[in-house]
């Protein structure tokens, strides 16, 4: 009975979650600065500074979003770039690959664009 229960219980949480997902990724959308606070801090601000366009390792990237060009490479600023920076590394700078999920990706995008 009580295996039953719980099992009861198990299935009702994935479909409870499976139904709420795709509303809380909606949600979601424009991604989470605070979350990509934390994934920055864990993993880029050893390289990158975020309050200013000092380089440390790596370039600054304060204001990173408000300049055309992105400071390394002065290739143009765009959402899609930053995310492949990431995801494939270069000019000295590692590659996370399939470190971060697309929601991790877009929100480490929010926060870079709030800086
Ligand atoms: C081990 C050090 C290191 C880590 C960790 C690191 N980077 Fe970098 N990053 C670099 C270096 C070095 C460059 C300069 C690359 C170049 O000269 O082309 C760079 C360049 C960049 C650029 C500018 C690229 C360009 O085209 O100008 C962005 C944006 C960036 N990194 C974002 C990030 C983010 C976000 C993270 C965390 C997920 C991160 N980096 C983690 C070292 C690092």
């Amino acid at each position: 009975m009580l295996k039953h229960l719980a099992l009861a219980a198990t299935l009702a949480g994935s479909v409870a979650s499976g139904w709420l997902a795709p509303a809380v990724q909606k949600g979601k959308a424009a991604g989470d600065a605070a979350k990509g606070k934390e994934l920055f801090a864990q993993t880029c601000a050893p390289c990158h500074s975020a309050s200013s366009k000092a380089t440390n390792v790596g370039p600054g990237l304060k204001g990173l979003f408000k300049e055309k060009k992105m400071p390394a490479t002065g290739r143009p600023v765009s959402v899609a770039l930053v995310k492949s920076q990431i995801q494939k590394g270069g000019g000295g700078m590692p590659a996370f690959g399939s470190k971060y999920s697309a929601q991790e990706l877009t929100d480490l995008i929010a926060y870079l664009r709030a800086l």
